[in-house]
């Protein structure tokens, strides 16, 4: 009996490879300060790569505190990155939000995690 054989058939590995690459593609276009990170992988930045998201020019907005990662994006006090006038986002601020804000730590809870900070 003669065997019929589609395009699709013939060529399955080459769509199944294709569909990959185009998956990782468009996840790679995701990633970078100007994009919110949704990966449920460990984020892990250096104080240089923290230093990128400061909330400037559509970047997103991370501080870090005692060596987690915080979201403040979409924070409407942290708007462009900046909070009371004089802290702009992708800065270690453990000192600084004890000795120079009236509020403590308890404020981190309104943001979200997202990774944490290389030592
Ligand atoms: C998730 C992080 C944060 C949130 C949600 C937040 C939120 C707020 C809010 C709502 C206020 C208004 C006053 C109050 O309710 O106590 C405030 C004031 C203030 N915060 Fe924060 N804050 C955060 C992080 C920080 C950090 C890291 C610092 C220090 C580096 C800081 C320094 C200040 C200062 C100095 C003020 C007074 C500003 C003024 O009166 O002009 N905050 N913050």
């Amino acid at each position: 009996m003669k065997k019929i054989t589609t395009f699709a058939s013939r060529h399955r590995y080459l769509i199944f490879a294709l569909l990959i690459a185009i998956l990782q593609v468009s996840a790679c276009a995701e990633t970078g300060p100007e994009a919110k990170e949704t990966w449920k992988v460990e984020l892990i930045l250096t104080i240089e790569e923290l230093a990128q998201y400061d909330g400037l020019e559509g970047r997103r907005a991370y501080i870090a505190v005692d060596g987690i990662v915080y979201d403040v994006t979409d924070i409407p006090q942290w708007k462009d990155g900046l909070h009371g006038g004089r802290f702009q986002a992708g800065r270690d601020y453990s000192e600084e939000i004890r000795s120079e804000s009236p509020h403590g730590t308890g404020m981190l809870s309104r943001a979200d995690e997202v990774g944490i900070l290389e030592d």
